[in-house]
């Protein structure tokens, strides 16, 4: 190579040093760490990622997660931490470590110089509370959570971390032996982590948003009523999960805690003996105790999920629909997806996905069935004839398929997700609140056609996928997924997700109690995708006229898992829930819904004046 080659490369080397924004080694609270300067594309930005960064200290086998003592020198964060210690899809081994509380941070870079005062999105993963991970699952190392296509696109800063799930981040005897929810003061850990360090990385401590799908959605949501976190939350977006979801709130933990004990050969009679013991059990033992059944069940899936978040009286003081005066200065957006409940009715009942197997009424009255168990016979028959009444106009299977799939989708996320928000618009003070129905029909080749967007569909989309695996995806997926990346970082930014860095398809109204306001997100949005009154006959039916019904068993009764043993379901503390306050639809004085609503939609109640708007009740299944 020649002289003046030598001087050209070299200078082109310095130009591009010189131009390249990047961190370098970062001083957080527990020493310097150093990530990986990523340059995107020829002409592009950059992009800074942080992998591994520890939150807090190694926990210790069910006991609240405490800070990190700090490291000397400079901590290489470049590589994602192994999982919490979880199950694996056969449930017969285990991966993961209990060493898992780490973080990963993605912040965006311009040419010239590091970004100041970004806003902070906070990624919390779904998964039961029983499975999951920070980077979520793996396809071609394109990790479904990475960060980056949120981070450049939206120029914000994104942050995901690991949490305890399963029985070693929510077993609880229900007492002060083992109160519990360990998972969620990890969650709470990492929160406060980047409220006290995300400065140095460029963030702005006080623009944080949080948002988290399905589980992570029940979390954000129950991170926002929880005390813990006053005044470190900003902002949240709750995707297809809220804390009044029927499986986010585990009302008799003692009766799971006790099937553990049982398997590991810990005492049953005396909590505090049975917590010692727990607490020194291999938790890998611990965590295979547990069986999720996923063929011949008894009863809905729901009623199998063991290990949940718990209301202990610290962290949750008192039962979610209580708790909403907390989030009364976080802006909140909450949706679902239009067909949350199918992938769960294909479990419950395969012949759905099958366009050759014919679905009975008796199919479908034994599902209610299960879904009803609180209000006993005449609860499954009042539902039963609610939800079948359309079958007398239209009796295709298509229809009846359709009716079961809507069922589990009101039941499980949409009726919770409702009244959550007008729950959260009746108490706030500053805040905003909105929400969105995701419809971009499932892609997936084995479905029939009818089926709209199945749980967790939305996740590639607002992680960018059609962006960052262009192959796998049609033009009409990159058009969903930059609306809705548009959307959630505008919300992060402004708290209005109409206003920000990124321009949006349409405008998002926000929702009020009297407009019943919500954006209808899929591939063509325009000035029609505001809607009113999603399914407001269906939630005036459990909150009022299902609510209305004798309870027969207590609420939370635990059906005994098909594990084989007889111990008997035992009676659930006595439950206050039945006693909340009055729904969310106020006077009964009905008028007719805009003709925009989807065609279910019958007479929409008003709200009546929203200056004495009532508190909604929560569905007690
Ligand atoms: C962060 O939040 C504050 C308070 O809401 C606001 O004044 C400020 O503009 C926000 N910062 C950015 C970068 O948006
Ligand atoms: C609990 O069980 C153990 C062993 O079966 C027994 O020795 C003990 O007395 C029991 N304690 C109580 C409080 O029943
Ligand atoms: C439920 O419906 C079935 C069939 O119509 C009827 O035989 C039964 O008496 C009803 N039960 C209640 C409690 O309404």
């Amino acid at each position: 190579m020649g002289r003046w080659e030598l001087v050209v490369l070299g200078l082109a080397c310095w130009l591009a040093v010189a131009s390249a924004a990047k961190l370098g080694a970062v001083y957080t609270e527990g020493g310097f760490v150093e990530g990986v300067n990523k340059k995107l594309g020829l002409l592009g930005n950059y992009v800074d990622i942080f992998k591994g960064i520890p939150y807090a200290a190694a926990p210790k086998t069910l006991e609240n997660p405490q800070r990190h003592p700090g490291w000397q020198g400079t901590l290489k964060a470049k590589d994602f931490k192994k999982r919490c210690l979880q199950a694996t899809i056969t449930q017969d081994s285990t991966y993961g470590k209990e060493d898992c509380l780490y973080l990963n941070i993605w912040v965006p870079q311009g040419r010239k110089e590091v970004s100041r005062n970004l806003p902070v999105m906070i990624w919390i993963y779904g998964g039961g509370f029983l499975v999951g991970s920070s980077q979520g699952a793996n396809f071609l190392s394109n990790y479904l959570y990475d960060g980056e296509e949120i981070a450049t696109r939206g120029n914000v800063i994104v942050v995901s971390f690991n949490y305890r799930v399963g029985p070693l981040g929510f077993l609880s005897t229900g007492d002060s032996n083992l109160p519990g929810n360990y998972g969620l003061r990890d969650q709470h850990m990492a929160i406060a982590w980047v409220k006290r360090n995300i400065a140095v990385f460029g963030g702005d401590p006080d623009n944080i948003t949080i948002f988290g799908e399905s589980a992570g959605g029940a979390s954000v949501s129950l991170q926002t009523l929880s005390p813990y976190n006053k005044g470190l939350i900003k902002r949240a977006i709750s995707q297809s999960g809220v804390a009044l979801c029927p499986w986010a709130i585990q009302k008799n933990p003692l009766f799971w805690a006790k099937k553990i004990a049982e398997k590991v050969g810990c005492p049953l009679n005396d909590t505090g003996r049975m917590a010692k013991c727990l607490k020194i059990t291999d938790p890998r033992a611990l965590t295979l105790a547990y069986k999720m059944p996923l063929a011949g069940m008894e009863y809905p899936m729901l009623h199998y999920l063991g290990f949940l978040p718990v209301v202990d009286g610290d962290f949750l003081p008192s039962d979610p629909i209580n708790l909403y005066a907390n989030a009364a200065d976080i802006d909140y957006i909450a949706g679902t997806n239009d067909m949350d409940g199918h992938v769960f009715a294909s479990v419950e009942m395969p012949a759905i996905n099958k366009d050759k197997r014919a679905i009975t009424e008796e199919d479908f009255y034994k599902l209610v069935s299960g879904f009803t168990i609180t209000k006993g016979p005449s609860g499954a028959n009042a539902t039963f004839d609610f939800y079948t009444k359309p079958w007398a106009q239209d009796s295709s299977q298509e229809n009846k398929k359709k009716t079961v799939v809507h069922l589990e989708t009101d039941i499980l996320f949409l009726m919770p997700t409702e009244i959550a928000v007008a729950q959260h618009k009746t108490n706030a003070k500053s805040a905003k609140t909105y929400t969105y129905l995701f419809s971009q029909p499932s892609r997936m080749p084995t479905y029939p056609r009818w089926v709209g967007a199945d749980h967790a569909d939305d996740l590639q989309y607002v992680f960018g996928k059609p962006f960052a695996t262009p192959l796998g995806y049609r033009p009409q997926d990159r058009t969903v997924s930059k609306a809705m990346i548009a959307y959630w970082t505008n919300f992060a930014r402004t708290g209005d997700p109409n206003m920000g860095h990124s321009p949006v398809p349409t405008h998002w109204d926000p929702y009020t109690l009297e407009s019943g306001n919500y954006l209808e997100i899929n591939k063509k949005m325009d000035g029609s995708s505001m809607k009113q009154h999603l399914r407001t006959n269906y939630l005036q039916y459990w909150t009022v006229t299902y609510q209305a019904l004798p309870t027969v068993t207590g609420e939370g009764a635990t059906p005994t898992p098909p594990t084989g043993d007889s111990e008997a379901t035992p009676t659930p503390p006595a439950g206050d829930s039945e006693a909340t306050p009055a729904p969310p639809t106020g006077d009964s004085e009905a008028t007719p819904a805009p003709p925009a609503g989807d065609s279910e939609a019958t007479p929409a109640p008003t709200a009546g004046n929203s200056e004495v708007a009532q508190m909604p009740i929560v569905i007690g299944f």
